[in-house]
């Protein structure tokens, strides 16, 4: 008998697929199909998958070719399924020529020709294409667009910027369709708005933010900049009113690992919590922006997710240049410590100490691309690393996209009583 084998994602399964497990089977007697599970994709950086697991089963299933369906979680198992299987031919469409060249000493591989003017991103991209505008008055973009790019049903069209020379240099940089100093323009050619403004610096960025929510826009936007907890609630208001969800920008409560971190720490992986201590050195956050309220609004949410009890003898530190700036406050769980810090030599890293180990993140632990965890009573470290570079705005993108198309509104990873109780915070420290 001969086994053979395929891989494939088999998104919006089309002829293109049904062609390859067609020829696949008559090449032998027994046809394996592995189909890329969800968090494979995501970690190979194929943020773009429409179909669930499940559904792509189903269809590659419902083809009536496969004779036994394995998912592929992970580089590298294509070696073990062969040996697994005892597979004699390994196939794959011609686009793969050469990449599975190591797989030859285990099999023979066979290059099926691949269906030609079909394929599963040529049908995504029929769908409906989100244009995201950017409302800027800041010089950079932190990476929005080439994060956008990998989300599929986005398109990062235009800027707007109060300065029209800075709107043109920006737009001009990252190639964009159109610049302008006119926010209505932005408005009119916009599905999404993606705000960056700082308070303060140009333009009426709450009156922006309004207008844009009248309009029946999506809005992304920094909670910290609204600066006044009433704000945010009177947005979140007329959001809802509108029924069109503002998302709060907080990178990391939209990348799966916080997630994941959270619920170990619930689930006692390191014992009862006692101390939180989170370090920001602020020439290394987002370009060196050295935005302290930005990284106290990020360091409070997490500090805040982390140890969610009530807040007390909140007290602040700030040195006399004013370049140090420290957080202390208790709650029933434990006590939790901020540093931010600009031309100090602060360590940037969270670490979190419980009864029986201790988690911790270091360097940008905002971008949460590894972690480890040392239990008191072994030897070893167990260490979890995740392989997304960039700095994780796919992640809050993928929600958005995934909100607007459920239409399941309110559904958020950042909620509004997340963002005022923080701004609140925030006040009181402001006003000590
Ligand atoms: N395939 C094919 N002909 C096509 C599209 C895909 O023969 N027109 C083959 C691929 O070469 C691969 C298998 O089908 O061996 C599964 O491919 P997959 O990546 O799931 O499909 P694509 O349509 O190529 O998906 P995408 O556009 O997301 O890359």
């Amino acid at each position: 008998m001969k086994t053979v084998i395929t891989y494939g994602t088999f998104d919006l399964f089309h002829k293109g697929h049904y062609n390859i497990l067609k020829r696949a089977k008559e090449l032998g007697d027994y046809l394996i199909v592995g189909v890329t599970s969800e968090n494979f994709d995501i970690d190979r950086g194929k943020l773009n998958v429409k179909d669930s697991l499940m559904k792509r089963i189903e269809n590659v299933r419902n083809s009536g070719f496969a004779d036994k369906i394995i998912v592929e979680e992970y580089q590298g198992q294509k070696l073990r399924d062969i040996k697994k299987y005892k597979v004699d031919i390994f196939a794959i469409g011609s686009d793969w020529i050469g990449k599975f060249d190591y797989i030859q000493e285990y099999c023979k591989i066979v290059y099926l020709e691949r269906t030609k003017n079909i394929s599963s991103t040529q049908l995504r991209n029929e769908g409906k294409i989100y244009k995201i505008g950017i409302a800027t008055n800041r010089e950079d973009d932190n990476e929005t667009i080439v994060e956008s790019k990998l989300v599929s049903g986005l398109s990062c069209e235009g800027v707007f910027h109060p300065d029209k020379k800075k709107a043109k240099a920006f737009g001009q940089k990252h190639q964009l369709d159109y610049w302008t100093d006119d926010f209505d323009t932005l408005l009119d050619k916009s599905d999404i708005l993606f705000f960056q403004m700082e308070p303060g610096s140009g333009g009426d960025f709450k009156d922006y933010l309004m207008r844009a929510i009248e309009m029946k826009k999506y809005v992304i936007y920094d909670g910290y900049s609204l600066e006044d907890p009433k704000d945010i609630i009177a947005l979140h208001k007329r959001a809802k009113e509108k029924k069109c969800p503002v998302f709060d920008n907080i990178s990391i409560a939209y990348n799966r690992q916080f997630d994941q971190l959270l619920w170990y720490l619930k689930g006692n992986i390191v014992g009862n919590l006692c101390s939180l201590n989170i370090n920001v050195d602020s020439n290394v956050f987002e370009n060196g922006e050295q935005n302290t309220d930005k990284i106290l609004y990020l360091s409070l949410y997490v500090a805040t997710k982390i140890f969610d009890g009530r807040i007390k003898k909140l007290s602040k530190f700030i040195s006399k240049d004013g370049n140090y700036y420290s957080v202390y406050f208790v709650t029933d769980e434990g006590e939790v410590k901020i540093n931010i810090g600009a031309g100090y030599e602060i360590e940037s890293g969270l670490e979190v100490i419980g009864e029986t180990g201790r988690l911790f993140i270091p360097d940008d632990w905002w971008n949460l691309r590894y972690y480890r965890i040392k239990h008191y009573n072994k030897e070893f470290m167990q260490r979890y690393s995740f392989n997304h570079d960039g700095n994780g705005k796919r992640y809050l993108f993928m929600e958005v996209i995934s909100v607007i198309e459920s239409g399941k509104y309110p559904k958020y990873k950042v909620l509004e009583e997340d963002s005022v109780k923080i701004m609140k915070l925030i006040k009181k420290l402001k006003d000590m």
